[in-house]
């Protein structure tokens, strides 16, 4: 022990300040560098006030600095190696790791003789049941989060898995669940509780695999947001064994907020919460749905890059529409040119943004950011959706689902109340994309038909290259 008990104490009263301060800095792409920082100084306080405080023997020390090293090396390579669009992926694939943790944290804290040595009565249940709980939400947060994980990367199809009487199924395990919950908290002896404790545990982690693999791809972003806050929960759980507040405080503040982005994506996506995790919706994507209600028909109209150019410099009001298309291609830093070129000839660019767009929370705000786009142009949708009437040209770069008007117009469509952008309102729209393949929901789309809509079809970058080149001629 290098630190005091309540120096260790103070600090983690600071890092709870900074956690909170990081999170309200996030909300809002102005302040949200700002709010990284405070995330990270409070956890570099957090880890460094529970390595040297009270509660750490010296001679840990070198298991946990091996331990660090190892794990701050894997974290380092993966963050450099990932690409952008694999970071759904990668998330998941860390909120799997915070269920493990919270899983073998529960098993080490009931076997430890010493913890359970110093307790009895009231004091003893209360620490089992946070056990047995920690074990549970860990154990569903960990296959889970594997399972969410292989979707998002492809290893496993992205088609729902629907089981007869699934929800039987569940609940049959739930029930399960309870008994063994019963007949942990009456074991005489950890080896006495340790089949109850090991059955539910099996249980839990069947129920995570059952309960992603039931969801189709088109939930999964909420899926995602759903277990961030399951691993937040874990984590608070694992604070509870360990008598951690700051873990406590953490894993509530990431519970919460995981589950207030949850709404927000089910609301921006107009699904109800309980529909999601009932499961069931959306396919691979990526090929235009075979009963998506009634097919848009008709011929599109192609436009080339020299004509797009012409119709942005004519233009007064433009709203640029991205989405995933222009994370795959890695178009931002181009369409940052085009609108600085435009901007300088006195054309009012400005950016609508889907609160899903691209393949996780903010896609577009972090890329548009990197570019350099000043955030006083880049608008939520609800912001700007009434001014499509009023704009010149609407320019979807490799967006698809987000502009589907099928969503408002078909109410057969997958995709059915789900809010859009309603660019096909502007005078001309542009849709940027290599082909006539579906978007994530894998639904067509009604607005590539229309008669003032017209297709730039290749690579976003390429594309906007060369309307950059002909603006600048
Ligand atoms: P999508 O509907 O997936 O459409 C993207 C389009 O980009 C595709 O149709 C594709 O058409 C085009 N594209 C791909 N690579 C391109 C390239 N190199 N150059 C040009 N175009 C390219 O994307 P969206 O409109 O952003 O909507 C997001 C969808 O993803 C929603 O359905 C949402 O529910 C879902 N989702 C969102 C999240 C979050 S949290 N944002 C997470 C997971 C899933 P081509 O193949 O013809 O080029």
């Amino acid at each position: 022990m290098i630190m005091s008990e309540s120096l260790a104490t103070v600090s983690y009263l600071g890092a709870t300040i900074l956690f909170i301060l990081c999170l309200g800095g996030l909300s809002n792409p102005e302040t949200s560098r700002r709010g990284n920082l405070y995330g990270i100084v409070g956890m570099t306080i957090a880890v460094l006030a529970t390595v040297f405080g009270p509660h750490v023997s010296s001679t840990g020390y070198a298991w946990i600095i091996a331990a660090m090293v190892v794990g701050a090396s894997i974290g380092v390579y993966a963050a450099r190696t990932v690409q952008m669009t694999q970071m759904p992926e990668l998330v998941a694939l860390m909120h799997s790791m915070v269920g493990l943790a919270a899983m073998l944290v529960g098993f080490a804290n009931y076997i430890d003789p010493a913890a359970s040595a110093q307790m009895s009565g009231v004091e003893k249940t209360i620490h089992e049941v946070e056990i047995y709980l920690g074990i549970l939400i860990g154990a569903v947060t960990f296959s889970g989060s594997v399972i969410a994980f292989g979707k998002l990367s492809g290893k496993i199809s992205g088609n729902p898995l629907l089981l007869p009487a699934r929800h039987w199924i569940n609940l049959a395990g739930l029930l399960i669940v309870i008994y063994f919950g019963r007949e942990f908290l009456n074991a005489h002896s950890i080896s006495d509780g340790m089949t109850p404790l090991v059955v539910m545990t099996v249980i839990a982690l069947l129920f995570g695999i059952h309960m992603v693999m039931a969801i189709g791809g088109a939930d999964m972003p909420v899926v995602v947001s759903m277990l961030n806050s399951y691993s937040g929960w874990a984590a608070a759980a694992t604070g509870f064994m360990l008598s951690n507040d700051l873990l406590i405080v953490t894993g509530a503040l990431v519970g919460s907020s995981g589950a207030i982005l949850s709404y927000i994506m089910c609301a921006a996506m107009n699904r109800h919460f309980i529909s999601v995790i009932a499961g069931g919706f959306g396919t691979t994507g990526g090929t235009p749905a075979a009963a998506g209600g009634a097919q848009p028909a008709g011929e599109v109209v192609p436009i080339i890059a020299s004509d797009t150019a012409e119709l942005l410099r004519d233009a007064k009001n433009v709203i640029i529409v991205p989405g995933y298309g222009m994370a795959v291609a890695q178009a931002q830093h181009t369409v940052y040119e085009i609108t600085r070129l435009l901007r300088e000839k006195g054309v009012n660019v400005r950016f609508g943004i889907h609160p899903v767009a691209g393949r996780m929370p903010g896609h577009m705000n972090v890329l548009l950011a990197e570019a350099k786009v000043p955030y006083d142009i880049v608008q939520e949708m609800d912001e700007l959706n009434d001014d499509f009437p009023q704009t010149d040209v609407a320019m979807i770069i490799g967006a698809n689902d987000i502009v589907n008007p099928a969503a408002q117009d078909d109410p057969s469509s997958p995709i059915a109340g789900m809010p859009v952008l309603e660019v096909w309102k502007a005078k001309t729209s542009i849709v940027m994309k290599r082909s006539m393949a579906s978007g994530y929901a894998g639904v067509d789309n009604p607005l590539f038909y229309k008669d003032n809509n017209r297709m730039l079809f290749g690579d976003a970058k390429k594309m906007l290259d060369e309307v950059l080149v002909a603006l600048k001629s």
